[in-house]
């Protein structure tokens, strides 16, 4: 009896912990640096809220989405190919949406092009990357969710049929999948294959991202006909304590020119780029190197920091992004997706829908040739609307004035700001050497007085501002140097009380000499809800996603400020409406 007892006990501890498990596991589960919420994944939006939906970036007409697939040039259209759930604003049920297009800008939706099916996929589509075939055929690699405990293999889906200009139908071939991860391999942590480039032994290469204990790592596989695919080695490149890679990207950029590369490549005068998504982060970081061909690894050059440390493709709401080379306009082209900040699920099921894709912008190597340069791809001026400029406009301390007659909510914004000094320039605290540059925005922000800046723009502003989201320059002196220090600040975006809303005050270094030329460029692309901002031609690059209350439509405003000593001159200001982009 007593035995029955113990037994019993136990049988009921084991009970309750295992349903324990089976609640917290339907509650919220964070995998693929996404929050799982079972209960949610499939109820449908009733409505949809317009008030803080984009009008010139991507979004479908509802639901979730997350990052972007396989982007390709092919016979004359453009294809974007996107992680979507069809049944709900949370994450779930992913699928491949997908959207062509003749200018990168306005958008045709169509049918999914991938969904779960086959045993190799029962239980997701997740990323993947387009190659375009020598014969001009193209192929998707795509991961495979095999099973409920996140099994993953790579699989590859070509077009049903190649003369239909939009390539709506994709076939999953039998003899997938192409690749199963062996047994040094963490199957739950092998995933989103890259774009195919061949090497000089006329192999084909991908690579896979993953993770060993805690060094993330870009795999690399072989293959000499697409279909059998071998691992090589070594992983291209790895780096410890920095979890799991996912989203890899690896291509060449060209030493003296802002044209893009094909992937495949081949010549003098490159170095390449390896990015990679933090899962752990949440953010994109970038490193510039070598491509050792001869034995297939990439090394970063010596000051290009490979870690939590280096540089990130933006400092704020922009997550696994991919490239792909546009052979119609010699250019590379980056995508990226903008994740909600509204961290409540709530919110997302009562918007019905969640998230955007950032505008593409192109990509290239800086002169220096230690950082990339993003700009958005021009066709997106095409957009523009009313015009305001002005000219040669001073603003000294704690000035501040309105730009009037555009539309504040949906703008293009430009301004070269310059000064005739760096002696105000404010002392950089040593000990903020180890901070992240986020850090530093939230202990000065835009109102605390300063030297040489704050000074920058107000975005989507209330009148009163009450509300505003400001990007904005402070420019410090370090021992050595000069510190700019460039911030998109959520803090103040919103009146809402939500005390899940995430407000960060995103920042990074921009790194100029302005020693010799004393300006600053700011553009920034506001779109109701998000603040999408290229400080200095596009060396770093900020997008904040904000939620304003009153700031919105014809009460939003915008505004120039200084809150530094130092007085400003506004050298130029364009500022446009932008027109809505098609999206059905
Ligand atoms: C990145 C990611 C990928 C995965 C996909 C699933 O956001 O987690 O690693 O393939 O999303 O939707």
């Amino acid at each position: 009896m007593e035995l029955f007892m113990k037994n019993s006990s136990l049988w009921g501890l084991k009970f309750y912990l295992f349903c324990l498990f089976i609640v917290l596991l339907n509650i919220n589960r964070v995998f693929a640096s996404h929050n799982i919420f079972l209960d949610l994944q499939s109820s449908s939006a009733i409505s949809v809220k317009n008030v803080h939906r984009t009008r010139f970036h991507f979004q479908p007409p509802k639901h979730w989405i997350n990052d972007p697939n396989a982007p390709m040039y092919y016979n004359g259209v453009y294809h974007l190919f996107y992680q979507y759930n069809p049944k709900g604003s949370v994450w779930g049920n992913i699928i491949w949406a997908h959207s062509v297009s003749k200018d990168l800008i306005n958008w045709i939706h169509l049918e999914p092009a991938i969904y779960p099916s086959k045993k190799f996929d029962k239980y997701g589509t997740w990323s993947g990357s387009s190659t375009i075939l020598p014969n001009n055929k193209p192929v998707i690699i795509y991961t495979g969710v095999v099973d409920s405990y996140n099994n993953q293999v790579q699989n590859y889906a070509i077009p049903a049929n190649l003369s239909d200009p939009f390539l709506r139908k994709w076939i999953k071939p039998n003899n997938n999948p192409l690749i199963v991860p062996d047994n040094s391999i963490n199957r739950t942590e092998f995933r989103d294959p890259t774009t195919a480039w061949m090497g000089q032994d006329g192999l084909w290469r991908i690579l896979i991202g993953s993770m060993r204990k805690h060094r993330g790592m870009a795999l690399l596989y072989r293959s000499r006909d697409f279909m059998k695919w071998i691992k090589a080695q070594h992983p291209l490149h790895s780096s410890t304590n920095t979890g799991n890679w996912e989203c890899p990207d690896f291509f060449p950029v060209s030493l003296n020119s802002t044209n893009g590369l094909d992937v495949s490549y081949r010549g003098k005068n490159v170095k390449y780029v390896l990015k990679n998504s933090l899962d752990v982060a949440r953010f994109d970081y970038y490193t510039i190197g070598m491509y050792h061909t001869k034995i297939d690894r990439y090394i970063p050059n010596n000051n290009s920091i490979d870690g939590w440390k280096g540089l990130r493709i933006d400092y704020g709401n922009f997550y696994a992004s991919k490239t792909f080379y546009d052979p119609s306009r010699n250019r590379r082209v980056i995508w990226g997706w903008s994740n909600e900040s509204d961290v409540l699920p709530d919110d997302d099921i009562k918007k019905g829908w969640a998230g955007i894709q950032g505008i593409p912008r192109q990509v290239w190597l800086d002169l220096s040739g230690k950082q990339l340069v993003q700009w958005p791809i021009e066709e997106l001026e095409t957009l523009r609307k009313q015009k305001v400029q002005l000219n040669n406009k001073k603003l000294s301390k704690g000035e501040m004035f309105e730009v009037k007659g555009i539309s504040a909510s949906q703008a293009d914004v430009e301004v070269l700001f310059s000064f005739s000094s760096l002696n105000k320039a404010e002392q950089f605290d040593p000990r903020w050497a180890d901070l992240y540059a986020q850090d530093v925005c939230a202990i000065k922000g835009s109102t605390i007085q300063g030297g040489l800046g704050p000074f920058g723009l107000a975005t989507l502003a209330s009148k009163n501002l009450e509300e505003y989201t400001p990007v904005f320059f402070r420019v410090f002196k370090a021992q050595k140097n000069y510190k700019i220090l460039m911030c998109s600040d959520a803090r103040r975006s919103t009146m809402r009380q939500n005390e899940a809303m995430y407000k960060p005050s995103f920042a990074g270094y921009v790194d100029v000499d302005l020693v010799d030329m004393k300006k600053l460029s700011l553009r920034s692309l506001i779109d109701h809800s998000v603040v999408e901002s290229f400080g200095a031609g596009g060396k770093t690059c900020i997008t904040s996603r904000v939620y304003p209350s009153l700031a919105i439509y014809d009460n939003a405003h915008l505004f120039v400020f200084n809150n530094g000593s130092e007085t400003i001159t506004i050298e130029t200001l364009n500022a446009w409406s932008m027109g809505a982009c098609k999206m059905n």
